[in-house]
């Protein structure tokens, strides 16, 4: 799946299936533009959008003027995830594959989530709904107890150590459990998002194997960082779900090496420095990634596996981050890998370059800047093994970088078309 360019290697373009990039209504946090040079420089070619936008995205409708207002912004070619609201879930009917194939649910809220399915004989709605219109659902599983306790908190972020104590992570495992049941009523074809502890990869695991139609999918800031990091930061590594403990991060890491994970998402959900420099309780979760995730990833499994070959690692990183998000959304026939017939969208990665993210252009030839609007990311001060250094999508090049210097191409980047998962062969 990788060809050996002396050191260097040429990975598919990949598509990342879980960016918030804001747009429209958030853009003080981000913007297409940004973003998708944020992507590009990460070697990402291809996003699936989440609808938690202001307004949400709902409709087929609303995905055909969003895709319009991004014409001639994005350096990426792009799908959208669509949201739905509990109370009135039959929009989902009319949704052609053109539209989406794909519904993000939150089951439990939080401050960038307009649309929380709380009540069961809705939620009942929405899977039945789903499944009866083969659209595949991804879950938000946490539990509400967890922004309850949230809400009450009023301490400083010097107390932000005693907060993270405090934050269960049983709504989490509670949440995923609920789903199954809900799968097994069903038969609804559900991707849980950002897995964070280890019963939910344990949980989710078995289900698979049970023959339920459940994948999963893992967060790079799940797998880089701990809850013990959050307490050195403070509220600006806060996200949701949290970070966990590090016998968590061990099983996810377990799950991405032996397959039992499905996508990497990197869940890129920026907000401005001010907002994150609030209380606990009132810092909005998420972080930036679509930069890092590669990188970082690639980063963690070079430390856990410093004699593996190279290749394997590469392999295994262009299947969690192209071929699986190809098959899962409908893209195969276009994206996901380095075939005759699909796009020709390629990354040229060095994976022993070592560098650092800095806050701009001219921080040194080790460094590249952060490309999203935010201006910061989690990342700042570590040491990321493997770089990319040229991204090509459809054959143009959209991303280049020599030293601190970036350069990007002309922001031409398309909707695509998608078949829905029940049109995909089973595995
Ligand atoms: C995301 C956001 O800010 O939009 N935040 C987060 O902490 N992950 C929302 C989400 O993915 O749930
Ligand atoms: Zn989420
Ligand atoms: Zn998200």
């Amino acid at each position: 799946r990788t060809l050996d360019g002396g050191g260097r290697h040429l990975l598919p373009g990949l598509i990342d299936s879980h960016v918030h990039f804001r747009t429209p209504g958030l853009t003080h946090k981000e913007d297409w533009a940004h973003a998708s040079r944020a992507a590009v420089a990460g070697g990402v070619t291809t996003v699936i959008d989440m609808p938690n936008t202001v307004p949400p995205l709902r409709t087929g409708e609303e995905a055909h003027r969003k895709a319009e207002l991004l014409t001639g912004t994005s350096l990426v070619d792009y799908r959208f995830h669509l949201g739905v609201s509990g109370e009135d879930p039959s929009p989902l009917r009319a949704v052609g594959p053109r539209e989406a194939t794909s519904v993000k649910v939150f089951l439990a809220g939080h401050h960038t989530a307009p649309d929380v399915v709380r009540d069961p004989a809705q939620l009942e709605k929405v899977f039945r709904t789903a499944a009866e219109s083969g659209l595949r659902l991804l879950l938000h599983a946490e539990d509400d107890g967890v922004f309850g306790l949230l809400d009450e908190w009023r301490g400083e972020p010097s107390g932000y150590a005693e907060y993270e104590r405090h934050r269960p992570r049983s709504g989490a495992i509670v949440a995923v459990a609920r789903v199954l049941e809900l799968v097994r009523r069903h038969g609804t074809t559900v991707h849980v998002l950002h897995a964070s502890t280890a019963e939910e990869a344990d949980l989710l695991t078995a289900a698979a194997h049970a023959g339920l139609p459940v994948t999963f999918e893992v967060t790079p800031h799940h797998l880089s960082f701990t809850a013990a990091e959050t307490c050195r930061v403070g509220a600006r590594a806060r996200l949701s779900p949290a970070l966990r403990q590090q016998a968590d991060q061990e099983r996810l890491w377990r799950a991405v090496r032996t397959g039992q994970v499905a996508t990497l998402g990197s869940d890129h959900a920026p907000h401005t420095r001010e907002e994150k420099l609030r209380t606990p309780a009132q810092a909005p979760p998420g972080l930036p990634g679509v930069q890092e995730m590669l990188t970082a990833v690639h980063t963690g499994l070079r430390r856990r596996a410093p004699f593996e070959p190279p290749d394997a690692q590469l392999s295994l990183l262009v299947r969690l981050l192209a071929e699986r998000p190809a098959e899962l959304f409908g893209l195969d026939e276009r994206k996901g890998g380095l075939r005759p017939g699909l796009d020709a969208d390629f990354v040229l990665f060095d994976a022993d370059e070592r560098w650092m993210l800095g806050p701009g252009p001219g921080s040194g030839p080790g460094s590249s800047a952060i490309h999203s609007k935010c201006g910061w990311s989690a990342y700042e001060g570590w040491t990321m093994t493997g770089r990319v250094l040229h991204t090509v999508r459809c054959g143009e090049t959209v991303y280049r970088c020599e030293g601190d210097q970036a350069e990007f191409g002309e922001p031409d980047g398309r909707w695509l078309d998608a078949r829905r998962p029940t049109d995909v062969e089973p595995r």
